[in-house]
């Protein structure tokens, strides 16, 4: 016997998802208010109150494709540290090596010392399996949160973003902290050449092979973007009307857009709550309405919202759904990946979650409100994107792309595909290329270059 799938909506829970579908006009004004706050961060007389900061990366050349040898990377910015050795043997034969370390969730808030402590041991740990010891191959140190640079070895953490908040880091210089921490091993021989932010080795590696990529994404645990300005336009770089070089890679740090309330009109009473309880609470607004870190809780709190009403699970009991944080952003792309009529994923899911879920209706209900949050986070991405490549005025571009969303979420290609269409004037080409391992090329892309220029 084959179950009638229903395709109606009820009002109740087409209500409380109301304000995640963002309208054409919602989606232009959002473009409009962001191109106003990039440019309040380029320039230096608004920077100091700019909420979109649009640091300089000191990243002035994109690769050439002749960058070789053999470079040390480090990517931390997520749940897991990773150490890789990157041998770029050509444009097309890259190997890497690389060890994830799992980060204690005690070290994410607890003295920095100890977190700086913990790379330069897993860093020593990997050189010893490797025997690297003797070597003091250059080192790009990939640091995914926002930085002010004032060099390529040199960057001030500003802020912790995505439930980091170690203390005795904002403020100081990490390079320092990194090699503090090497120093009191006293047994490694580490030469650190450049910091970069996951953005931006995600568009170099990219750029490594695709010639015409000019914007670094990351939708991920958290997201931010990064792209090719002029560097006359760059006015926080104290070389921007001297320097020799036309372009520098400026990263965004998108995720603060908001923070400073106008993006209130797209938001709902979901992301208020979701804020409340976060370790950064009134910043990385945009960020909080995107990334994966945020995306599953917001989907939690309207299917706590709707149950409560009797709305959806009625009679149904657990617990599992009532924890903070306990619905995963994979079950997004898991119920999102079932073909229609097709429950398998959707079933997974509400197993996980101790929930029956016999009544039909209701895993239509759950998709709906899944698609709801999913398709709101690609919007909102797309109108970042848009008002980059508006910015930069060009008329064909790529963007590499990285993240677990991006990469795992079964649409979010396709809708980022459709809403930059919607939005872009008509005759400018785009093309959105899945980056492999950014933050490990990509670091090492810029450390062969900084090498290079300090040899020359
Ligand atoms: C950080 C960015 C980073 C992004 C993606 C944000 O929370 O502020 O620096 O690029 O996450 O990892």
């Amino acid at each position: 016997m084959s179950t009638i799938v229903p395709t109606t909506i009820a009002p109740e829970v087409e209500a409380a998802v109301a304000g995640f579908m963002l309208t054409q006009e919602q989606m232009t004004e959002v473009v409009d208010r962001m191109t106003k706050e990039i440019k309040m961060g380029l320039s230096k007389d608004t920077h100091s109150r700019a909420v979109i900061k649009c640091f300089v990366s000191y990243v002035q050349d994109l690769p050439t494709g002749k960058e070789r040898g053999k470079y040390l990377a480090l990517d931390l910015g997520g749940s897991n540290f990773r150490v890789l050795l990157v041998d770029l043997k050509s444009n097309t034969d890259i190997e890497i090596l690389s060890k994830s370390y799992v980060i204690a969730s005690s070290m994410l808030s607890g003295p920095g010392k100890d977190l700086f402590d913990f790379i330069a041991n897993c860093l020593a740990e990997f050189c010893k399996e490797h025997n690297l010891q003797g070597e003091a191959l250059p080192l790009g140190f990939t640091f995914s949160f926002p930085l002010q640079q004032q060099g390529l070895t040199k960057g001030i953490l500003v802020t912790w973003t995505k439930g980091f908040s170690c203390e005795g880091v904002v403020g100081k210089n990490v390079v320092a902290l990194l090699q503090e921490a090497i120093e009191r091993r006293g047994d490694l021989k580490i030469n650190i050449v450049a910091i970069l932010n996951d953005t931006v080795g995600t568009l170099m590696s990219c750029a490594f092979t695709a010639r015409n990529c000019r914007i670094g994404l990351i939708v991920g645990t958290g997201s931010n973007a990064c792209y090719v300005e002029k560097t006359v336009n760059a006015e926080c770089f104290e070389g921007y009307q001297t320097s020799t070089k036309p372009h520098m890679i400026i990263n965004a740090e998108w995720g603060a857009f908001g923070d400073n309330g106008v993006l209130d009109f797209v938001r709902t009473p979901y992301d208020r709550m979701v804020d409340k309880v976060t370790p950064n609470p009134g910043k990385q607004t945009f960020e909080k309405c995107i990334s994966g870190m945020y995306m599953g809780e917001l989907v939690r709190l309207v299917l706590v919202d709707l149950m409560a009403k009797g709305k959806i699970f009625v009679g149904e009991k657990s617990e599992r759904i009532q924890t903070q944080w306990n619905f995963q952003t994979s079950y997004l792309s898991e119920i999102e990946s079932d073909l229609p009529g097709d429950f398998r994923g959707c079933n997974k899911v509400i197993n996980q979650l101790g929930l029956v879920g016999n009544n039909v209706r209701d895993k239509v209900h759950l998709r709906y409100i899944c698609e709801a949050v999913s398709s709101r986070s690609a919007k909102l991405c797309s109108c970042g994107l848009v008002t980059l490549i508006n910015k930069m005025n060009i008329n064909e571009v790529a963007v590499g792309i990285d993240g677990s969303v991006y990469r795992y979420h079964p649409r979010y290609h396709d809708l980022l595909m459709l809403h930059m269409t919607k939005l872009l004037r008509p005759g400018i080409k785009f093309e959105l290329l899945e980056s492999d391992d950014g933050s490990g090329k990509g670091a090492a892309l810029i450390a062969a270059t900084a090498v290079q220029s300090t040899t020359k």
